[in-house]
């Protein structure tokens, strides 16, 4: 166990999360080493990284030089032991099953320096569930980033009851310092504050379209022609401040009653699942995807993140 090198990050899961993670550190200009099971993933993420950065580049938010650099700063290293090996931050990046997770912060905390600090980028787990068997839960600490890491700024940074106040400063400090916007919650809370509210808008969506109310493809046009343009810029209690409340409670009076309340997995999507209707990855989801599609529907999200982070470094 090396002493930590404050500079140094390790980024362990190199998948869709991890190799984002790990190339936003290096466009910080953060050493990272990113770590994963085996040579192939890492060559798998290696890839994943020219292409993100190829795309930012065509973009104009990366030039050719910084992206050369930020390649030469990424390290994929398949030991553990070596990846973490005097990093001050560790992300933990793999699959969302809790018992993993555990299993992998116990290693870090016997094999990394005892002063670094242990992030998860877990969706919803809290930081008290993964705190337990570890010597250091007052340096244990949920950073839930949002895909891509490179083009939404966004960091939930979620303390757990142990987690050291010194731990947050720190995160946020070295978030900030890399062009995240980290926000700290109060108290845990599953689903953080990004996902409870998307989760909510998932659950209306899928009601309306199972009630027959609308189609699929008309539901995702309301949101995108509507709200869904106006949520980037200003959020919703902002949005609604602007409205009136007398105005905005007479609606909730009508609307709340009648929108969703149920606890349930909608029957819609779990008959999905059970068909292997998964979406994009097997080809038929609410919509039917071709390699095209898919390709398509990428490069149009990535490409209009990439404007609005344009913009708003312009607005800098
Ligand atoms: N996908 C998203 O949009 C998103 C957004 C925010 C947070 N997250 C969270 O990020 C985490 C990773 O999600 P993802 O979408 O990148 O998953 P993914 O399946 O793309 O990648 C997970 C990677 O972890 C690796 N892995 C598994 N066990 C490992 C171990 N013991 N050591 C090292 N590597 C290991 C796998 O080989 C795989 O490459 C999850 O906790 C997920 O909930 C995902």
């Amino acid at each position: 166990m090396q002493p930590e090198d404050k500079g140094r990050v390790a980024v362990v899961g190199a998948g869709l999360m991890g190799h984002g993670i790990a190339l936003q550190f290096a466009l910080g200009g953060r050493e990272v080493w990113l770590n994963d099971l085996t040579e192939e993933a890492l060559r798998r993420a290696a890839a994943n990284i020219r292409t993100s950065l190829g795309m930012l580049q065509t973009v104009g938010l990366v030039g050719s030089d910084a992206a050369e650099r930020a390649m030469d700063r990424i390290h994929t290293e398949s030991s553990l032991d070596k990846a973490v090996s005097g990093a001050g931050l560790v992300i933990e990046a793999v699959f969302e099953d809790l018992s993993l997770k555990r299993g992998v912060f116990k290693q870090l905390d016997a094999i990394s320096a005892g002063s670094s600090i242990l992030a998860s980028n877990t969706s919803s787990f809290m930081t008290s569930q993964l705190a337990p068997g570890t010597k250091r839960p007052d340096k244990i600490v949920v950073a839930n980033w949002w895909n891509p890491p490179y083009l939404l700024p966004l960091v939930e940074v979620v303390p757990g009851p142990e987690t050291a106040g010194q731990t947050v400063d720190t995160l946020c400090g070295i978030l900030s310092a890399i062009g995240k916007s980290p926000v700290v919650l109060r108290k845990e809370s599953l689903g953080f504050i990004g996902n409870r509210m998307q989760f909510a808008l998932l659950r209306e969506a899928v009601s309306i379209v199972e009630q027959g109310i609308a189609s699929a493809e008309d539901v995702d046009t309301v949101v995108k022609t509507s709200f869904g343009r106006r949520l980037s810029v200003a959020g919703p209690l902002e949005v609604f401040d602007v409205a009136g409340w007398d105005t905005i409670t007479a609606i909730v009076d009508q609307l709340f009653p009648e929108i969703d309340r149920s606890a349930r997995t909608p029957d819609v999507l779990r008959e999905m699942v059970d068909r292997g209707d998964l979406g994009l990855k097997s080809g038929k989801g609410f919509y039917s995807w071709t390699e095209e599609s898919a390709a398509s529907v990428r490069q149009r999200i990535a490409r209009a993140l990439a404007t609005l982070e344009g913009l708003s470094r312009g607005d800098a």
